[in-house]
C-alpha cells in the first residue's frame, strides 16, 4: 500500500525567503476542511498526495490560502512545463472564453485546425497527422489500436504488442495490460494473449556483468528469444510500446538496446510507438525523449505538457498509419475541445519562442551536477541519480541492507514540503524532480539546497 502522509498539522520552523514562505503549521489548520471533505466524498484511490491544499499556482510557485508558498519541483506531474498559469496560455484561454466557444464535439473549429497545424509543424518530418484525445491513457490505447490495424494489413495474426514490465501507460484496461504488473491488472480477470512483456534493461545489469563493454543489443536479442521460447511468433508482432524512460525512476534505456529494438521492428515489419506522455515537450532537454536514442519511432503518444494545463493528449504518426481507421470511425466527446486546443497552441508557441527546450538542457546541467554532489555526500543513502535535462530521479537505499528504501523517500518528500519545496512522491524508493522549465537558476539552486537539508534532517531523525 502507498505511504499515507499524516494530515495532522505539524508545527514546523517558519521559512521566509524570496521564493518560499512557511508561516503556519503544515498542513495549515484552515485547509483541513478541504482534506476532510475529500476523504469523505472521494474514493481513497485518488488520495496519497502530500497534504497541502493548492489555492493558486504561478510560474514555479504554489500557494495555499494561508500565506504559505512552495517552490514547485513537480510541474503538477510534468504538465506545466511552460510554468503554472503561463500568461500566454491564460490569455489564449480568456480569449476563447470571451468568444463563447467552449465545446464543439467533432464539429470543426478554427483553433483546432491551427493547433494541429502547429503540432505537426514542430514535430519531425515523419509525423504528418495527429488524432486528439483528452487523457494520456486514451492515447496509448489508440496507439495499440493503430499498431494492430497496421499489423492486420500484413497478416490476420499480426496482433502482438510488446511492452515493458513496470512501465506506466495509464489506468484504463488496455493501458493496465500494457504495464505487465499483475498487482495492477488482476482485476481484469484475463490476460490478453497477444500482449507480451520484456524485462526493463536496468543499468545495473551491466554492472553485474563480467563483460567490459556490456552488449545491450545481445541482451535485447536474448530477451526476445525468451519470449519466443514461451510461444511468441516474431512474425505475429504488430508493434512495440516503449515508455520513453522508465517513469518511476526516470531511468533511460541503453541507446544500443533501443537501436536493436528498432532494427528488430524494421526487420519484422512491426511498428514502434514511443510513449512520450511524461517526457515530451522539452522535459529532458530535447523536444522529445526518443531523440536521445537517435531513432525514429513510427508513432508518438503525447499528453501532459502538450497543453501545459488542460486535458489534452494526442497520437501522431505518418499519414499512412494515422489514416488506417475508416473515415469518421474515431471520435471522443471531449477531444479537440476549443479551450484545450487554445491552451495547446499557446503552449507550443511559448515552448518555441521562450527556448524552453534549450533552457531545460542548460538548467539540467545545474540540476544533475548538484544531485551528483549530493550522491557523493549521502553515498550510504543514495544509490543512483537518473534522468536528463530538467528531469531527475533520486533512488534511495537503506544504509545497512542496501535495499530500496521507499519509506525514506516518502519522508524526504514530507520534510521538503514542510520547508517549502514540492517534490514528486512516487510511492517507491525514488523521488522525482521536474520543475517548470521556466524556473530561474537561483530558484532551482535554492530548491536543491532544500533537498540537501531534507535528506540531512531525515537521516538525523531516523537515528
Ligand atoms: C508515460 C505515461 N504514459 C501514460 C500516462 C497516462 O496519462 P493520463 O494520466 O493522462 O491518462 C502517464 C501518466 O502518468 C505516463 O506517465
Amino acid at each position: 500500500m502507498k505511504y499515507q502522509f499524516s494530515q495532522t498539522p505539524v508545527d514546523v520552523p517558519p521559512v521566509s525567503t524570496k521564493y518560499r514562505e512557511i508561516k503556519t503549521s503544515i498542513p495549515a489548520q484552515e485547509t483541513l476542511k478541504v482534506l476532510l471533505d475529500l476523504k469523505i466524498y472521494e474514493s481513497r484511490s485518488m488520495h496519497g498526495q502530500l497534504p497541502i491544499v493548492w489555492d493558486r499556482a504561478e510560474d514555479f510557485q504554489v500557494y495555499d490560502a494561508c500565506g504559505n508558498c512552495w517552490i514547485d519541483f513537480t510541474s503538477t506531474i510534468f504538465v506545466t512545463n511552460a510554468g503554472h498559469a503561463n500568461p500566454q496560455i491564460t490569455a489564449a484561454l480568456q480569449k476563447t472564453i470571451n468568444n463563447k466557444l467552449l465545446h464543439t464535439y467533432t464539429f470543426a473549429h478554427e483553433i483546432r485546425a491551427q493547433f494541429l497545424k502547429k503540432l505537426i509543424e514542430i514535430t519531425p518530418d515523419q509525423y504528418e497527422k495527429a488524432f486528439l484525445l483528452s487523457a494520456g491513457t486514451e492515447a496509448t490505447e489508440c496507439a495499440v489500436k493503430l499498431m494492430r490495424m497496421h499489423g492486420q494489413t500484413i497478416s490476420p495474426t499480426k496482433l502482438g504488442i510488446i511492452s515493458f514490465q513496470g512501465a506506466m501507460h495509464g489506468r484504463t484496461m488496455g493501458a493496465e495490460m500494457l504495464k505487465g504488473d499483475p498487482s495492477q491488472s488482476e482485476w481484469i480477470g484475463y490476460r490478453d494473449p497477444n500482449m507480451h512483456h520484456l524485462p526493463f534493461p536496468y543499468p545495473w545489469t551491466a554492472k553485474n556483468s563480467f563483460d567490459k563493454i556490456y552488449d545491450w543489443a545481445k541482451h535485447f536479442g536474448e530477451d526476445m528469444r525468451a519470449l519466443k521460447v514461451k510461444g511468441l511468433n516474431f512474425d505475429d508482432i504488430a508493434g512495440f510500446m516503449v515508455e520513453s524512460y522508465l517513469g518511476w525512476g526516470a531511468i533511460f534505456y541503453p541507446v544500443a538496446y533501443i537501436k536493436a529494438l528498432v532494427d528488430f521492428a524494421k526487420e519484422h515489419d512491426c511498428l514502434v510507438t514511443f510513449d512520450e506522455i511524461q517526457g515530451g515537450f522539452g522535459r529532458t532537454g530535447k523536444l522529445f525523449v526518443y531523440q536521445h536514442y537517435d531513432v525514429e519511432p513510427d508513432l508518438l503518444c503525447l499528453g501532459k505538457a502538450l497543453s501545459g494545463s488542460l486535458p489534452l493528449s494526442a497520437v501522431v504518426g505518418s499519414q499512412k498509419i494515422m489514416d488506417l481507421p475508416e473515415f469518421g470511425s474515431m471520435s471522443s466527446t471531449h477531444s479537440a475541445n476549443p479551450l484545450c486546443c487554445a491552451a495547446g497552441l499557446a503552449n507550443l508557441e511559448v515552448i518555441e519562442t521562450w527556448n524552453l527546450v534549450e533552457e531545460s538542457a542548460r538548467k539540467g546541467e545545474i540540476l544533475h551536477h548538484s544531485l551528483n554532489v549530493l550522491k557523493e555526500k549521502y553515498s550510504a543513502r543514495i544509490s543512483y541519480i537518473f534522468g536528463k535535462g530538467l528531469l531527475a530521479g533520486i533512488i534511495f537505499k537503506h544504509p545497512k541492507t542496501g535495499k530500496p528504501d521507499g519509506l525514506f523517500a516518502s519522508r524526504i518528500c514530507e520534510k521538503a514540503m514542510q520547508k517549502g519545496l514540492l517534490l514528486v512522491h512516487t510511492g517507491r524508493e525514488s523521488i522525482k524532480i521536474g520543475p517548470p522549465l521556466t524556473i530561474p537558476d537561483e530558484v532551482l539552486e535554492e530548491g536543491l539546497d532544500v533537498i540537501d537539508e531534507a535528506i540531512a534532517e531525515t537521516i538525523q531523525n531516523s537515528k
